[in-house]
């Protein structure tokens, strides 16, 4: 089991660039399969989702190449239209490949991606959403089966929450259909926005992506693209959060503001100041010791992301002051808090809410990582505890995170990794 041994309480300094988003290229992996001609995907995070997803394009007969960033899909004969168990359980997120093998095959057949470390993970949005284009959906034993009726319909779809997985499975689903297909309340993340450019350019019209109604009018076939994965938002918050905690001063390069003007007001009541110096580059200061945030509610795009209530909360455990956080999002979120406990963290929980009481320090303990966020709350919080922090179970790191350890070492971190 992979342990990450760190040396706390040091100022970080310099200069990181950020990474392409995870969760865009893997709905984007997912398109791949529609065109029968090749894909290349520039900026592909070298993290351990891609892996995975790698393995289920190959599993389905398509062939890739990933290296420096560059990801190439190529074509092949697809020859299957289900995902293995053993592949369905590395990452919920391949649930997204059920929108593609509908489009390009007619049927899907996968198990359900099943509770997990954030709690229940039903997709009974996602499957209401085929039903209404004309999807036949059996379900047994945890087996999903998806044949299409007669040929997929277009549709007006009205989600009960803007989900993004639902918005993404529907919008794949839909894109092989000529008619056109409305959703209506749909999440409007970065990630859909990217995901709707990509399938525009292979040759679909999808209209208003980022905002809560899209139309999406698809096409029969699919043209060979080459696209560039934006910036991972989640990703760079994180490292803001890391700058914060340590009272540094770091540039982060690549990251455009309106993909983090839903954390910037939080960072400035804590007494960090964060300048752009353009669209995409910005230096965070960051002061002795951090003020606490009053509410932290997460919401979806454009509100505060859930997935830096993680992050966040292990940056304000050593804050002057008291924060209260609201995770409105998934059921069971703070699987990190016991961990951070471990450290001198002080924090009590009740059902959603959680309060943060900041405590002067952390100190190093044992930790071990509960999610792919939580990880990186824990990596946080152990680079201001006063000695040595070793977290164990890494791997949920690596699956979202490419070379943390190395840039956290470029940056003046006393990091290692060790077996
Ligand atoms: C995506 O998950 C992200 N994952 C998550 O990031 C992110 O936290 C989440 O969106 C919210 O922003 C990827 O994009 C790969 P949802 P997803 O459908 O699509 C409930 C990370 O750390 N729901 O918007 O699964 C669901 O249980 C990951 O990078 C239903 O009830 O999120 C949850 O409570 C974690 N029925 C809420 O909606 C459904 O059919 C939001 O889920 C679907 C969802």
């Amino acid at each position: 089991m992979q342990k990450l041994i760190i040396e706390g309480s040091r100022e970080l300094r310099g200069e990181i660039r950020i990474q392409g988003a995870k969760n865009s290229i893997l709905p984007i992996m997912a398109a791949t399969l529609l065109c029968d001609e090749e894909c290349i995907i520039y900026n592909c995070p070298d993290i351990l989702d891609v892996k995975t997803t790698i393995e289920i394009l190959q599993y389905l007969g398509r062939s890739t190449t990933f290296e420096d960033s560059v990801l190439t899909v190529k074509p092949g004969n697809l020859k299957k239209s289900d995902i293995p168990e053993f592949l369905m359980r590395k990452m919920r997120s391949s649930i997204v490949f059920l929108g593609a093998l509908i489009s390009k095959t007619g049927k899907a057949e996968v198990t359900l991606p099943g509770g997990c470390e954030l709690g229940p993970r039903p997709i009974d949005m996602h499957l209401s959403g085929f039903k209404q284009l004309g999807v036949r959906i059996n379900e047994n034993h945890g087996k999903i089966e998806c044949s299409v009726i007669k040929r997929i319909k277009g549709a007006e779809i009205m989600l009960p929450f803007p989900s993004v997985g639902t918005t993404e499975n529907i919008m794949l689903a839909a894109v092989s259909c000529e008619e056109v297909t409305t959703i209506r309340n749909a999440a409007r993340e970065p990630e859909i926005v990217d995901l709707a450019n990509f399938l525009n350019k292979m040759g679909a019209s999808i209209d208003g992506a980022g905002e809560s109604t899209i139309t999406i009018k698809g096409c029969k076939k699919f043209n060979s693209a080459s696209h560039k994965i934006i910036p991972d938002r989640i990703v760079a918050i994180t490292y803001l959060c890391a700058a914060a905690i340590t009272g540094s001063r770091l540039v982060i390069k690549g990251i455009p503001k309106n993909f983090i003007n839903s954390v910037i007001p939080l960072f400035e009541e804590t007494g960090c100041l964060i300048k752009f110096f353009d669209e995409k580059n910005l230096q965070i200061y960051s002061p002795e010791r951090l003020q606490s945030v009053k509410t932290v509610r997460t919401m979806p795009y454009p509100g505060f992301p859930t997935d830096v209530q993680a992050p966040v909360m292990a940056m304000l455990t050593t804050a002057f002051g008291t924060s209260v956080f609201v995770e409105t999002i998934f059921g069971s979120r703070y699987k990190h808090v016991d961990e951070l406990a471990r450290l001198g963290a002080n924090i009590k929980t009740e059902g959603s809410v959680a309060i943060v009481d900041g405590v002067k320090n952390l100190s190093g303990a044992n930790v071990s990582a509960t999610d792919l966020r939580g990880a990186a709350a824990l990596v946080i919080a152990a680079l201001a505890a006063e000695g040595v922090t070793i977290i164990s179970n890494i791997g949920y790191l690596k699956r979202g995170y490419e070379k943390m350890e190395d840039n956290l070492r470029s940056l003046g971190a006393v990091i290692k990794q060790s077996m």
